[in-house]
């Protein structure tokens, strides 16, 4: 009897671990012989710890489940698959399962994170077989047509960025992976890391042979501390089974990955401060020109993509970039990991085509807010991402869409709020952030979010509110031209939106009826 309790922090975080330990007690005083899988998280959080047994119809699950669940489902046949107040049926029916089109998440849930053979029986290297018989402008060319754009926040075109890299002279050149997933409200590159790790080093190692680099490197976040666990396993055991190293699959491409984890600087984030930091230095952000795709880590021409990008990658060769661009519309193609976290009901991620809704996303799959109260607002694209009314969630997810609607889909990460949220409040934590985090280089930034923060405070109490209220817009604007990076200049976004959707939580004590 195959038993899978996930490892993911965020089921950790809620007892797995425990979980685990009581199904092995249980099952062992019941005289059952049990393998217990740790696998990944399928992205359900509000059902985890989700224990799932692989039964001859498929793999059923029953969620959540507490350790002192386990032997009253032990003694009910649990372990046969039977039923249960806690038991949800098959997993890949459940219509959060069913709805998705899990590329990037494929293997996300299913697999045993560090299992070679779990991942060749699943698809893995499938891509990078492929792409080591392409000539690498032929995997560049692939990557081009699947139309995918970076999921770090930009949107940046891969194929054009790889192609910089590969057509800029060099004999050293890096391909380099941002897992340094900062925006609150995001997981989705920690949930690969944990659950499918191989993934990501099979899209690094894809682009290193498409731009010409044989080194790469990972920048993780050290709040991450499981995900790090995961991939310097992994990369252990690629190594170990060649799927890195000097001889890669046989192909006689030499690359390599390296691990390296930050100190908790949310600028670190930013590409430029992410080489600085990789290099040893303290992480500031650099002028850009030059772009890491020329210039990038210790000087040498750099591949940077977050983790999702690289992570899609592998499809996108297997199954070839037609068949990837076949999902979305518009110029945003293939598939997006969004998060769904804050005041919500069903919290976890949900991957599909670009193009569903934000109603869609937040009411049928969300469930709406945890709270049972309306959903007052709604930030998409982290902390520096405008704040949406309630009112305006009909929105398609698509980069452009929500450009001309002036918000924007970052890392896919999605908060909600509901009605008792404080706005006012709100606008000025996105100063008070920009202050904390700002790397200090330029004045808009260093200076602007500070008196950003005083002059909220003044406009909530209701110093001079319309002499204030001009100071902040003028601030806003200032931040937004004269910042040297996004930090600076996109932290105006959730303050003019707070501004102009929910001026009345600026101006005067909102009731809200509990
Ligand atoms: P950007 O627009 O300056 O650059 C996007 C990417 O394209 C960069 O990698 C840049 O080097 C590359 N690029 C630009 N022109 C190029 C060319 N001609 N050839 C090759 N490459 C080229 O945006 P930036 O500052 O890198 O990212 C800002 C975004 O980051 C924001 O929109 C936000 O959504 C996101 N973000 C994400 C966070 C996370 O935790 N994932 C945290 C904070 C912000
Ligand atoms: Fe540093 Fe802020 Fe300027 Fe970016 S905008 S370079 S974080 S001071």
């Amino acid at each position: 009897i195959t038993v899978y309790v996930p490892h993911d922090s965020a089921a950790k975080s809620v007892g797995a671990d425990d979980v685990a330990d009581a199904l092995e007690r249980a099952a062992a005083a019941a005289g059952q012989h049990i393998k217990l899988v740790r696998n990944g998280t399928r992205g359900m959080l509000w059902l985890e710890p989700l224990v799932e047994v692989a039964t001859e119809g498929g793999r059923v699950g029953y969620g959540p489940v507490r350790a002192d669940d386990v032997d009253e489902l032990v003694r009910s046949g649990m372990l046969e698959g039977a039923g249960h107040d806690l038991y949800l049926g098959l997993v890949e029916e459940l219509p959060w399962m069913r709805d998705q089109q899990r590329l990037c998440l494929a293997r996300v849930g299913v697999t045993d994170p560090l299992s070679p053979n779990d991942y060749l029986g699943h698809g893995g290297l499938a891509g990078l077989q492929r792409a080591l018989e392409l000539d690498p402008a032929d995997v560049i060319a692939e990557v081009t047509e699947s139309g995918l754009r970076g999921r770090g926040g930009a949107g940046f075109p891969a194929g054009i960025k790889w192609k910089t890299v590969s057509e800029t002279e060099g004999e050293l050149k890096f391909v380099c992976c941002n897992a340094d997933e900062g925006d609150g409200g995001t997981f989705a590159d920690r949930m690969v890391m944990e659950g499918d790790p191989f993934c990501l080093l099979e899209g690094m190692a894809i682009a290193a042979y498409a731009v010409g680099a044989r080194e790469g490197y990972i920048y993780l976040r050290s709040e991450y501390p499981d995900a790090a666990t995961a991939i310097r396993a992994a990369i252990e055991i690629a190594r170990d089974e060649g799927w890195l190293g000097d001889d890669v699959l046989g192909s006689g491409f030499s690359f390599d990955i390296h691990l390296r984890i930050g100190g908790g600087a949310y600028i670190c984030g930013e590409e430029t401060s992410m080489l600085d930091s990789l290099e040893g230095k303290r992480g500031m952000v650099r002028p850009k020109p030059p772009i890491p795709a020329i210039t990038g880590l210790f000087g040498k021409p750099t591949v940077v993509n977050n983790v999702l990008t690289l992570a899609s990658v592998p499809t996108i060769l297997a199954q070839g970039g037609e068949a990837y661009a076949a999902l979305g519309v518009e110029r945003s193609r293939g598939t997006q990991v969004f998060q769904l976290a804050g005041n919500i009901a069903r919290g976890g991620a949900f991957e599909t085509a670009f193009g569903i809704s934000l109603a869609d996303l937040v009411h049928e799959y969300g469930g709406g807010t945890r709270s049972g109260r309306p959903v007052r607002a709604v930030q998409v694209g982290g902390p520096l991402g405008p704040y949406l009314p309630g009112s305006q969630l009909d929105l398609p997810t698509d980069y452009e869409a929500f450009d001309a609607a002036d918000a924007m889909l970052g890392h896919g990460g999605i908060v909600v709020f509901d009605d008792t949220a404080d706005m006012a409040a709100m606008a000025r934590f996105a100063m008070e952030f920009c202050a904390e985090e700002s790397c200090g280089k330029c004045t808009p930034c260093r200076v602007g979010s500070v008196r950003g923060v005083e002059t909220i405070d003044k406009i909530i109490n209701g110093e001079d509110t319309d002499g204030n209220l001009g100071l902040l817009n003028d601030l806003c604007d200032l931040m937004t031209e004269g910042s040297l990076c996004a930090m600076g200049g996109l932290t105006p976004n959730p303050v003019k939106s707070a501004l102009s959707h929910f001026p009345e939580d600026f101006t005067q004590k909102r009731e809200v009826h509990q």
